[in-house]
């Protein structure tokens, strides 16, 4: 198993399968419920075809852009993904080097098993602060403070999560979250035996089986201690954090201009990779409702299910400033550690760019709707009057 044998995330989603025990990967890998939603991100991006441009010079793409006001090498970003150092012990400071290496922005997760302050020391391209809320407020003001201290910019909320997540294959496997180092998960490691080294050893950085206890001790305090998050936090984080705000998790496009009039600087329609509602649209086939209720106030970001630089391209297409990836990138840590992130990285990357060359877009300004076959886009939703929101109001 070679990592220059990957040729796509679905060689990556393989070489991870067969590195880690199943359950670990089911941790990785699995939606909610029926994964309808897991399936149907996936099915709404290729039932879009597009329209290449004819007689356009590609000898030059240039896939450069900016995330509010962050420049990138590429239109994608690493999503903030929680369970890292299941994956490798090489954990979320090697996803920062990678991202960083590859000149894209990393947004750490706020399960993160390292802490944000060493993973900021490891970056060296732009970083998101992925802020859990928690019911008590004194933590939220010191994490604030501890992350604004190491350096973050940029602020993303996450709102889809407000009860703990419940995946079936997660329960099948007799795992529960948070995923504690347990005699049962070190069984199911004999049958890996070089994750099995990795996970209790560690790798020369010094990670050891003590560091994977912390890593679960921060993430469980991370996921166990979650709460709503309504206006009045969107308010209070808007007063509170300086730098700009993202809200991740937005799938209406009713909702949008009161974020934004709440201070949102930008939105993630996202569903959580299907992990979280089973039954929530695919993203694609919202997104364009959510960038017209924009209109233009905050930059629109999507992620669940983008596994190709055709995905990239459509999603740009209709609307959004950049992508974010999820598994592709937790496969490739589990398949070949930070080697395997850059792999991954390089791949979509070069996907971008032969997917920016066919469709004739020699930069990211030139992917536009007209790209887009009409007939197979979603057709925009009319959300109608929601009673809910006009309570809101
Ligand atoms: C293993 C795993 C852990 C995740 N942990 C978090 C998290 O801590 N916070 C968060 O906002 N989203 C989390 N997500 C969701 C991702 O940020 C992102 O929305 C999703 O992975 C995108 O879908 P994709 O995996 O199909 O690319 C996680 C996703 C996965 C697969």
């Amino acid at each position: 198993m070679r990592l220059s044998d990957a040729h796509s995330a679905g060689d990556m989603r393989r070489f991870a399968r067969r590195r880690l025990p199943r359950a670990v990967f089911d941790v990785i890998d699995a939606g909610a419920g029926d994964e309808l939603t897991l399936r149907w991100n996936r099915e709404s991006f290729d039932r879009i075809s597009l329209r290449p441009r004819a007689l356009v010079d590609v000898k030059k793409v240039d896939t450069t852009t900016t995330i509010l006001g962050d420049p990138v090498s590429m239109p994608m970003m690493l999503a903030p993904c929680s369970f890292a150092r299941m994956c490798s012990s090489a954990a979320e400071p090697a996803v920062a080097r990678a991202a960083g290496r590859a000149g894209t922005l990393y947004a750490v997760p706020g399960g993160s098993g390292e802490r944000p302050e060493i993973v900021a020391q490891s970056a060296t391209g732009p970083l998101w602060y992925q802020l859990y809320m928690k019911p008590d407020h004194q933590a939220n003001v010191e994490l604030l403070d501890t992350i604004e201290r190491a350096g973050y910019r940029t602020l993303c909320v996450t709102i889809d999560t407000a009860i703990k997540p419940y995946r079936e294959r997660d329960l099948h496997n007799k795992i529960s979250l948070p995923v504690t180092p347990s005699p049962r998960l070190l069984l199911a490691g004999l049958s890996r035996p070089l994750w099995s080294k990795d996970f209790l050893l560690g790798n020369s950085a010094g990670f050891d089986l003590m560091a994977a206890r912390r890593a679960y001790n921060n993430f469980a305090d991370a996921i166990m201690h979650i709460k709503s998050v309504t206006a009045e936090e969107i308010s209070w984080l808007r007063d509170r954090w300086k730098g700009p705000l993202v809200i991740k998790g937005v799938l209406r496009g009713e909702e949008v201009p009161r974020m934004i009039d709440l201070g949102v600087d930008g939105i993630v329609v996202s569903n959580h990779g299907g992990r979280n509602l089973d039954g929530a649209p695919a993203t694609i086939d919202v997104l364009a409702e959510v960038v017209e209720a924009a209109a233009g106030r905050a930059e629109v970001f999507l992620d669940s299910g983008v596994r190709r630089g055709t995905d990239v391209v459509k999603a740009l297409a209709l609307g959004a400033q950049a992508v974010l990836v999820g598994r592709p990138y937790m496969y490739a840590l589990a398949a070949g550690g930070e080697r395997g992130v850059d792999r991954m990285i390089e791949l979509l990357r070069n996907e971008i760019i032969r997917a920016m060359s066919f469709v004739g877009a020699t930069s990211v300004a030139e992917i536009d709707a007209s790209l887009i076959n009409p007939g197979t886009a979603p057709s925009r939703v009319d959300p109608g009057t929601d009673p809910a929101l006009a309570s809101v109001h």
